[in-house]
């Protein structure tokens, strides 16, 4: 029988979401798809040693995996099961765009074509939590404080290490100085976003690139004129907005001078029979809710009692406190596994959406549209698809109706931000040509 593989890269794995990712992705693929069909995860982590401890747990959670299934089916399927997977690691450190070029040259060097691609990896560049704040946000509002603080101290102007191209020597003699990245910026939203135009040619119009937002991500915390974040003390929830912004306009007509740059096939590889947008990959947006992970890096009394109130927070009825980063992963496993008639098909018959990983007060886990500052549920005024969070319970603080006109005003700032992003590819792109790709591989 012939072996059709499914390659997924997911970035960020050693950890939270992007590990849980990883064995949510085993289980769903070897549960729902036919034995003709093979799992490649390219799993990415900062260095070797990370990346040798993760392949390890995913072999050990593979095998847990197997013997659940032998012992259901009071059987020995295991040994063919197993051949279906393999996990290979790879190196990127997303604030190092060298090493962002350098895997994606390797795998378009060996010609590995990519079915999805999960931009996990982030951080959330906080320095700690503002106890005075805190205390009384949580005693007033608990769903609130847990799912969109506003009590994280952030590390404003928080910036990533130069990239050491060759024109931006910053010794004062004269060189041109290499302009400033944002830490949080390039790790959760630039890093990836160059990332994937340099995997172009190895995605076609069936590959899927998947977003991880957040339901923090709110209007109010993002400025075009600070697309960095530098000047914000909330860069984690700009970095998050940013993303809604170009994932959910990357279909729309109005922002295809600067997709068909971004998508390097639209002039390389687009079929005579396909038109450019068909032979494009599709993006799609996700978030995991609220997760109990080392993004806030709290001590461990603080993430006892963190936990306490996650817990707390979903038994008040909060539908976006999955907390486990299994239940999590649902989302992101959806939109990387679902077929064509689902997921891609919704977003067709209904709209671009955000999709979220939803639990009920027991812990039962959905995936469900989640309602966008200013594009609702679908893009479309008043539209709420069956399955979607809607009402109060799904709405954050400062919430407004969705009108035409600021459905309007996603779309003209999407654009904007489709603009700003690809200038900034342009520029970096011209920088980083004058170094050596190969340094890049040693991350
Ligand atoms: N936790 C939540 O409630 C929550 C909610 C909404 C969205 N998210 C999103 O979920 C994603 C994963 O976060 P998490 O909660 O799972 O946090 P986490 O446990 O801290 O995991 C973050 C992962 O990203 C990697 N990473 C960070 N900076 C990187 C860089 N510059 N280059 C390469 N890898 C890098 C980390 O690697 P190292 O170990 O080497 O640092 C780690 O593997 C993030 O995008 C986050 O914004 C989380």
């Amino acid at each position: 029988m012939e072996q059709d593989t499914f390659t997924v890269l997911v970035t960020g794995a050693n950890s939270g979401l992007g590990y849980a990712i990883c064995c949510r992705l085993i289980d769903e693929f070897l549960h729902t798809r036919p034995q003709s069909q093979n799992l490649h995860i390219l799993f990415s982590t900062r260095d070797q040693r990370k990346s040798e401890a993760t392949r390890k747990r995913l072999h050990g959670h593979l095998q847990k995996t197997l013997r659940n299934i032998n012992d259901s089916t009071h059987g020995k399927i295991s040994l063919l099961l197993e051949s279906r997977v393999k996990i290979e690691g790879v190196l990127v450190d997303l604030t190092k765009l060298i090493t962002v070029k350098a895997l994606a040259q390797s795998l378009v060097r060996r010609g590995q074509r990519l079915d999805a691609a999960i931009c996990n990896a982030g951080v959330a560049g906080w320095l700690g939590t503002n106890w005075v704040k805190a205390i009384p946000e949580v005693i007033t509002g608990l769903i609130e404080a847990t799912t969109a603080p506003e009590f994280m101290i952030c590390d404003v102007g928080l910036l990533a290490k130069p990239q050491g191209t060759l024109s931006g020597k910053r010794d004062g003699k004269g060189g041109e100085e290499e302009p400033t990245l944002g830490q949080v910026f390039l790790s959760n939203v630039f890093g990836h976003y160059m990332l994937v135009h340099w995997l172009s040619p190895v995605l076609d119009g069936n590959s899927r690139v998947i977003w991880i937002s957040s339901v923090s991500a709110l209007e109010n915390l993002f400025s075009r004129q600070d697309l960095q974040g530098l000047r914000s003390d909330r860069a984690y929830e700009s970095s998050k907005r940013l993303t809604d912004l170009l994932v959910l306009t990357s279909d729309l007509p109005s922002t295809t001078p600067f997709t068909s740059t971004f998508w390097a096939q639209d002039s390389s590889q687009a079929s005579t029979t396909k038109t450019k947008a068909e032979a494009r990959p599709k993006m799609y947006l996700t978030h995991p809710g609220v997760i109990q992970t080392s993004i806030a890096d709290l001590n461990p009394i603080m993430s006892f009692f963190m936990l306490l109130s996650l817990y707390y927070a979903r038994l008040l009825g909060s539908p976006w406190h999955p907390i486990s980063p299994y239940k999590g992963a649902i989302s992101a496993v959806y939109a990387a596994l679902s077929p064509t008639s689902q997921l891609p098909g919704q977003e067709e018959m209904d709209g671009k959406g955000k999709w979220g990983s939803s639990t009920d007060v027991f812990g039962g886990e959905r995936v469900a549209r989640t309602e966008v500052d200013g594009w609702g549920f679908a893009g479309v005024v008043g539209r709420i698809p069956t399955g979607s969070v809607a009402g109060k319970m799904g709405r954050r603080k400062g919430w407004r109706e969705m009108t035409g006109e600021r459905r309007e005003e996603f779309e003209v700032e999407g654009r904007e931000v489709w603009r700003d992003m690809e200038r900034l590819r342009v520029e970096w792109e011209g920088r980083l040509g004058e170094v050596e790709v190969g340094k890049g591989e040693d991350v």
